[in-house]
């Protein structure tokens, strides 16, 4: 669209948008590239197929859909499904319960189950699955982020640091400072060759006798448990790195140097996880609807905790009304990305 042709409401929701929820638009387009480069033929045909597009960068032009969807009118309802708030104790116990942690409008967990699903259902237009398939893509990369498996300081957005001076939140820093300081600003290009990096690593490199055991726990007529495997796997660096002598000490805290150094590898690692995984979901996805799961979609009978079974502490049902209060909007500063 020419910029002529944008509102002036349209452009002033441009650049008042909040960003800092989601990996930044780096961290997404590489997982999605990643993914790209590690599924089956199959899954690719599938993929282009669903999305209408058979360009070269097919599920990395969506990943960051989700991201300005959730403030698009009739869009809202998804702006929980981008995290779940695990109400656990860091640095001291980390842990995600999904019947404690995920609520009835939803979380990342439930969304990836439901979405996987509907991908693959017979009865659903084009456009549901196409909006099914950028969620996966999307919430892949999302599960992978310590800070949107943990309910502290509202997934840490709460927490006002600065990085090389400038101010943000912890939350913002995870998703974006960080990744950025290590690769450079967000292009097409740049998440492209981060992601033949981290390809490589997974293939031939320093990931590739740990990625053997990714895929554990991936049972594709078991999606709330399998994306309860991705999420207890990301909540366990909340305790290990991202706040290991706990939250209270990193208010105002400049991050680059120790901290960055610390957190830097572990943010490659869970970019580099969750791409792998993102294309050994899809594929199995794909290839269990084309075996004859499809129609129905599937795991409709998996069995976990209800939540009705889960009395909430005061202080849990306290963070929970805080984190719906606190709504879409982290009031923290606009991704500096031009999407
Ligand atoms: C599943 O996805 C559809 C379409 O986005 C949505 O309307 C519905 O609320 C979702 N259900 C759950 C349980 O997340
Ligand atoms: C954090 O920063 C925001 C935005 O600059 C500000 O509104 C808020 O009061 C700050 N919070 C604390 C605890 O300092
Ligand atoms: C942040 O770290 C980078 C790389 O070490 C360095 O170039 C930069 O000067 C640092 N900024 C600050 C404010 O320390
Ligand atoms: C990345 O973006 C920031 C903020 O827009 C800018 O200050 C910085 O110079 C950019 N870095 C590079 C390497 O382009
Ligand atoms: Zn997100």
């Amino acid at each position: 669209m020419a910029p002529s042709t944008l509102t002036f409401a349209a452009l002033s929701l441009l650049t008042t948008l909040p960003s800092a929820h989601a990996w930044g638009s780096l961290g997404h387009t590489t997982v999605a590239y990643i993914a790209q480069n590690l599924v089956s033929s199959r899954t690719a045909r599938f993929a282009k197929s669903i999305l209408q597009d058979k360009s070269d960068a097919y599920l990395a032009t969506v990943a960051t859909w989700p991201d300005s969807y959730r403030y698009e009118p009739g869009g809202e309802f998804s702006q929980v499904f981008h995290y779940i708030d695990a109400y656990d104790d860091p640095p001291y116990s980390c842990n995600v319960v999904f019947a404690r942690d995920c609520p009835e409008e939803g979380c990342i967990v439930s969304a990836l189950a439901n979405y996987s699903s509907r991908v693959v259902m017979d009865n659903l237009d084009n456009q549901e699955k196409m909006n099914a398939l950028k969620f996966i893509i999307h919430f892949l990369g999302d599960i992978h982020q310590p800070l949107h498996v943990e309910h502290y300081a509202i997934g840490g957005n709460q927490v006002n640091v600065t990085f090389n001076g400038a101010k943000t939140n912890l939350h913002a820093a995870w998703d974006t400072a960080i990744p950025q300081q290590a690769e450079g600003n967000f292009t097409m290009e740049n998440s492209e060759r981060w992601a033949t990096e981290l390809t490589r690593e997974i293939k031939f490199g320093k990931y590739k006798k740990e990625a053997k055991s990714w895929d554990k726990g991936i049972n594709v007529n078991k999606p709330i448990d399998s994306a309860m495997t991705w999420a207890r796997d990301a909540n366990r660096y909340v305790c290990e790195t991202v706040m290991p002598e706990g939250g209270d000490v990193l208010f105002n805290k400049e991050l680059n140097g120790t901290y960055y150094e610390n957190a830097i590898p572990v943010v490659k690692k869970q970019i580099a996880k969750a791409g792998f995984r993102l294309a050994a979901w899809l594929d199995a996805v794909v290839e269990n609807a084309q075996r004859g799961g499809h129609g129905k979609g599937h795991g409709k009978k998996e069995k976990h905790d209800k939540r009705e079974d889960f009395e909430l502490e005061p202080w849990m049902q306290e963070a929970r009304q805080l984190r719906r209060d606190f709504g879409g909007d982290c009031g923290c500063t606009a991704e500096e990305h031009g999407h």
